[in-house]
């Protein structure tokens, strides 16, 4: 498939406007990850992102709109939670499940009887979607089970390749995403609002607005349908240490001049000061804090996944404060092994 680059300059956004109105998909930056968009009124263009992804069909997409009154027309009803939060949290990394109105093509919504809809901050984002006029399905622009690109460059690896030659693929390049991890998804489609996917907007600063948020019942209907799927997963074995800075560095020396995760073949994702501490040969450092963490996330594992004589791959991290708690849900997902001290 071809990925063809295009500016963030106004030609740029106007032929990937043009582009999601002729049915092409146009991934493009946001501010907590890139997107893989299609026009949302448009069934076959949105099925050739699950094609592009190899995303399973009962998987929904979330619709990106330019601000709320656009989403409010895509809902059956717009419950005064959803009123709260898109007033405090739009345009930002928040992404609301509401009930669906039937016009909404049945592809976006996985068959569900409700709809995701978010109103994204990132300037280039806004001028695409005022320039397509339509609300814009989009999911992460990685390959489905992978972890999300956050630069232009993530994004042509992701998807560059020979599948599916039919579909074109234009990339808007506006940069890193600032945020760099997906947004918080909450559904206050009924009864107390629930929180899907924790994300870029912490926990904490919505229940400040709508009170205790509940956690979907396992084994009840299906609320949150991507969370059933592996994550986030680099193509080498993951371990996550979950520990503080000091466990971690002994378990590093420990375990860096032995079998289990030989520093030689092991590649490490940690906080600074715990990579500066471990001194492995391959590493890359999550920062100082939770939103250096966040924004390092993806693009550091990829990175490591990437790097030449690696086997396997320890991430240090466990901090739940502010965007924290969203890097430890990935990391979590990511694991094939999370190690407690
Ligand atoms: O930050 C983001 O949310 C990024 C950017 C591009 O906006 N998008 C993103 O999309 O992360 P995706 O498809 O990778 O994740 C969307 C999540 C999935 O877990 C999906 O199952 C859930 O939202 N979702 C979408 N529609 C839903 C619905 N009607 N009910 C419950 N969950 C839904
Ligand atoms: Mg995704």
């Amino acid at each position: 498939m071809a990925v063809t680059r295009l500016a963030a300059s106004d030609e740029g956004v106007r032929r990937a406007g043009a582009a999601l109105a002729a049915g092409d998909l146009v991934a493009f930056p946001t501010e907590t990850v890139y997107g893989l968009g299609a026009d949302g009124t448009n069934p076959r263009a949105v099925a050739n992102i699950y094609r592009v992804k190899g995303r399973p069909a009962d998987n929904p997409l979330i619709l990106h709109v330019a601000d709320a009154a656009a989403a409010e027309a895509l809902a059956r009803e717009w419950p005064d939670d959803a009123r709260r939060l898109a007033e405090r949290f739009w345009p930002g990394p928040l992404t609301l499940v509401v009930p669906a109105r039937a016009a909404v093509p049945a592809v976006v919504r996985g068959g569900l009887d409700t709809v995701a809809v978010r109103c994204p901050s990132h300037p280039v984002a806004r001028r695409l979607l005022a320039a397509a006029g339509v609300p814009v399905a989009a999911p992460s622009a990685n390959r489905s089970g992978h972890p999300s690109p956050t630069t232009a460059e993530g994004v042509a690896r992701a998807l560059g390749g020979p599948t599916t030659p039919d579909v074109t693929v234009w990339l808007v390049d506006g940069g890193p995403s600032s945020i760099g991890v997906e947004s918080t998804v909450v559904d206050v489609s009924g009864g107390r609002p629930l929180l899907l996917r924790p994300g870029g907007l912490p926990t904490t600063a919505i229940e400040g607005v709508v009170g205790a948020l509940g956690t979907p019942a396992a084994g009840g209907p299906a609320r949150s349908p991507g969370m059933r799927y592996r994550h986030y997963a680099p193509d080498r074995p993951l371990v996550l240490l979950a520990m503080d800075p000091e466990a971690a560095v002994a378990a590093l020396a420990r375990e860096g001049a032995r079998d289990r995760w030989p520093k030689a073949r092991s590649g490490l994702l940690a906080p600074r000061r715990i990579v500066e501490a471990a001194g492995w040969p391959a590493a890359v450092s999550l920062g100082d804090s939770p939103h250096e963490a966040a924004a390092a996330l993806f693009e550091g594992l990829m990175t490591l996944d990437r790097w030449p004589g690696l086997d396997r791959l320890v991430a240090v991290w466990n901090n739940q404060e502010g965007v924290g708690g969203a890097v430890m849900d990935r990391l979590e997902r990511a694991a094939a092994e999370v190690v407690q001290a």
